[in-house]
């Protein structure tokens, strides 16, 4: 085939598998255990706070579409994604930065400010993938730990902070434990803090918070060159495949972070921001994604209260509980019932549960019943 004519083929077959109804397609529909793992079919997944209900048709759609275009680099694709992201955050384009999911912002994160050694600061149990990151490079984390009601320890992280510092952490709503820390506190925090101290805020579960994406710093970040937010279309978009996330920042710090994006920052794929622009599109699909996580969740914590279990209060697709209730294990006495969920030798007697379908939680249920005694 000549070039020509295999990127007709190409541009035919790709509008005509979008034009197939969804369901004909080799994918999952939308409700469906569609996270269960490749090769563990019977298996319900409510371990990596994925999200069961995506990608949306949308996004699906945008895939089958950029296809066409796979023998191009995605500059275009990424003009496209960063300008809406500005716009739906009401920052300027220079003040966005997309990357292969958010956590290769929190690797070049932990790698800008951790490259020269010192301390990172942070609260633990968190997502710590930054830390341990700057970790390697030499740097010290004293893993501070959460205050005694599981809220990130801001007052404690303040006192640490020192000339050693290099960065402070902080992951909201918090992950494993799901708290959300309330936001004029943070800002306050933040505001104070910017002044001597990079700070980085995780937003990945920001959309499932109190007050969504209200509660966001990414407007402070986009003024000011201390302050880092990092988000992804992992969670609420239903598209943790497809790894696509994004920093907002100041440009300074934009420019700063660049210096150690490999690939000259061409690491999302044209099929990645292609999805990603699609979901930006579709409201609609987000707050159902939001409405059936959230139920979802209130019908884990529901079935909590009515075993006396423990749980942190939680803003985010998961909800941390205690063990002690239990007759064994829970994460050994889900993997027995078919169920993923997860727990930590860092933070013992707790377990996490992601929130799924609404009826794979129902299932859940169920099988946790018979282990509470
Ligand atoms: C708090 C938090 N941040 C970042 C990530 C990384 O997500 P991704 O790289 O898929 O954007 C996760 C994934 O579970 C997370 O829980």
């Amino acid at each position: 085939m000549t070039t020509l004519s295999r990127r007709a083929w190409l541009h035919r077959s790709a509008l005509a598998a979008a034009a197939l109804p969804l369901s004909r397609l080799p994918i999952p529909a939308q409700d469906s255990k569609s996270d269960r793992p490749v090769g563990d079919e019977d298996f319900i997944r409510l371990s990596s706070n994925e999200n069961a209900y995506g990608p949306s048709d949308a996004a699906r759609t945008a895939v089958l579409e950029s296809l066409a275009d796979a023998n191009r680099y995605p500059r275009h694709y990424y003009q496209t994604l960063i300008d809406q992201i500005a716009e739906r955050e009401n920052v300027s384009s220079e003040c966005v930065l997309i990357s292969a999911g958010s956590s290769e912002i929190l690797g070049l994160v932990g790698l800008t400010y951790g490259i020269e050694g010192g301390d990172v600061l942070g609260c633990h149990p968190t997502f710590d993938f930054a830390m341990r990151y700057a970790e390697r490079l030499g740097c010290t984390w004293s893993r501070t730990p959460l205050d005694e009601n599981y809220h990130y320890n801001l007052g404690a992280l303040a006192e640490e902070a020192g000339p050693n510092t290099r960065m402070i952490f902080i992951c909201n709503p918090n992950n494993p434990t799901g708290v959300e820390t309330p936001h004029v506190e943070l800002r306050a925090f933040c505001i104070d803090q910017a002044r001597r101290h990079p700070v980085f805020i995780d937003e990945a579960y920001i959309e499932f918070s109190s007050r969504g994406r209200n509660n966001s710093l990414a407007d402070m970040a986009a003024q000011t060159p201390n302050v880092v937010v990092s988000r992804t279309f992992s969670k609420i978009h239903g598209l943790a495949g497809l790894r696509v996330g994004y920093a907002i920042a100041h440009p300074s710090t934009i420019a700063l972070l660049k210096n150690y994006h490999t690939g000259r920052g061409v690491t999302v794929s044209n099929a990645g921001a292609a999805a990603a622009s699609a979901c930006l599109s579709d409201p609609e699909f987000e707050s159902f994604c939001r409405k059936k996580i959230v139920q979802g969740r209130e019908l884990v914590c529901m079935a909590f209260d009515g075993w006396g279990v423990e749980y942190m209060k939680s803003a985010t697709s998961f909800v941390c509980f205690r063990n002690d209730k239990f007759s064994m294990k829970p994460r050994e006495a889900m993997e027995k019932e078919k169920i993923l969920i997860r727990d930590y030798d860092e933070f013992p007697g707790w377990s996490r549960v992601s929130i799924g379908t609404v009826d794979e939680m129902k299932t859940f249920i169920d099988a946790a019943k018979k282990y509470v005694g």
